[in-house]
């Protein structure tokens, strides 16, 4: 006979919620605060280019010329994929959710990757500049294949930004759009111990390697708790479809219990800054590309979810009226936030290999004890 089940009284820890799992120095909230390396994201996001915020991310400093020239270059030579790899583009089904297409070709470059397995420094930063200089080149190629075209292989010569818009749409994007693309790759790039960068700390722990640490960091920031809510959002903003919609559509969804996509956060409870920078991009862009109902309606959800719900809006929220507007694929925006974070992901894999300790945390066991064997027949 089983002892009663005792009662879980809950709530230790649950979501690990306030728990600190190690010292980083990469990033850091702090209120309303989002630094880099001691750097505010309004800062970086009006001064800096994603190839430099990556070398902030993984080397701790703003590199001088010379260091960019050098980084910029090794990366962006680094964006092809190799010419195996567009087999298995035309052999891997593409009606799939992006991020699984994305998990298989990076589970493939592994097996192409000479130093897969090797887990020091050397080896671990050539894998982060060939992961990070790759996934926007995947994200891109898939859209292209899944539209019946080949894909379109990187120019080493122009930045990550550019070059993703250029292999999604197949035409060179202007000068304003890529400036504002980069701005979005520098705002997702890294965000402390975020679920998907644990994640990669967790995997990286185990000594498992760069690629598994960033397909555990995929999965991870798939889910639409995480990464996945700004596709969320752009399907929800289409369903209510226009302003004067908005408030009916918010009392059924609160009224059923549903959670509201792009709302809520675990650490800021007063505003997150990528928000507001997101707002004014948004604000800007909806209008010049004719969409200015996707902001008045998501401005005026703000309001609505900060009166009835004390709520903030997050990230996601107004990365999807941006990335509509410029006309990326709903299904793509969670990938998209991939080719920016695993920047984030190889530094935190970077840092915890500096001063690595296998996490291994407990579980309050409330199952039975005391029980002993029957056999099958005399259950
Ligand atoms: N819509 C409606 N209610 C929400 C909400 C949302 N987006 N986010 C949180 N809440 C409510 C919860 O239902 C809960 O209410 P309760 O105490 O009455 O049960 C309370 O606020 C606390 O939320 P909780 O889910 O416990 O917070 P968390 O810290 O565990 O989760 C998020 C944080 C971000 C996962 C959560 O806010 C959420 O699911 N948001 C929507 C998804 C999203 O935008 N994710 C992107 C994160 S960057």
């Amino acid at each position: 006979m089983s002892e009663p089940v005792q009662e879980y009284t809950g709530a230790i820890d649950r979501g690990l919620e306030g728990v600190v799992t190690c010292t980083t120095s990469i990033s850091t909230i702090e209120g309303s605060t989002l630094l880099y390396r001691g750097y505010t994201i309004e800062d970086l996001a009006e001064h800096a280019t994603f190839e430099e915020v990556i070398y902030l991310l993984w080397y701790g400093w703003l590199p001088t010329r010379r260091e960019l020239d050098e980084f910029s270059t090794d990366l962006h030579h680094s964006m092809a994929l190799p010419p195996e790899s567009f087999g298995w583009f035309h052999g891997l089904p593409t009606r799939v959710h992006p991020m699984d297409f994305l998990h298989a070709v990076i589970a493939g470059l592994t097996l192409h990757d000479p130093d897969a397995n090797l887990v020091n420094a050397a080896a671990t930063l050539r894998k982060s500049t060939r992961l990070s200089a790759r996934i926007g080149t995947i994200v891109a190629a898939y859209q292209r294949v899944r539209s019946g075209q080949w894909p379109l292989q990187p120019l080493a010569e122009k930045s990550i930004a550019w070059n993703f818009l250029y292999m999604l749409k197949g035409e060179e994007p202007d000068e304003k759009e890529v400036a504002r693309f980069d701005t979005c790759l520098i705002l997702h790039a890294d965000h402390e111990l975020n679920a998907s960068a644990f994640s990669a700390r967790v995997t990286s722990s185990t000594l498992s390697g760069t690629y598994s640490s960033i397909m555990a960091a995929i999965g991870t920031l798939k889910g639409p708790l995480h990464g996945g809510a700004n596709e969320q959002v752009a399907r929800m903003l289409l369903e209510i479809k226009s302003p004067d919609r908005l408030e009916s559509w918010l009392e059924g969804a609160l009224a059923s219990g549903e959670k509201i996509m792009g709302f809520g956060h675990r650490v800021y409870k007063e505003g997150d800054p990528r928000a507001k920078i997101l707002k004014a991009m948004s604000k800007e862009i909806t209008r010049e590309t004719g969409h200015p109902e996707l902001y008045e309606m998501s401005a005026r959800l703000e309001d609505l979810m900060s009166q009835r719900k004390a709520l903030i809006c997050n990230v996601d929220f107004y990365s999807a009226s941006v990335y509509y507007s410029m006309g990326i694929p709903i299904d793509l925006y969670t990938p998209v936030f991939a080719t920016s974070r695993v920047a984030g992901w190889c530094a935190h894999v970077l840092e915890q290999y500096q001063n690595n300790r296998i996490y291994r945390p407990r579980g309050k066991y409330v199952g039975p004890k005391g029980e002993t064997y029957t056999p099958i027949d005399e259950r």
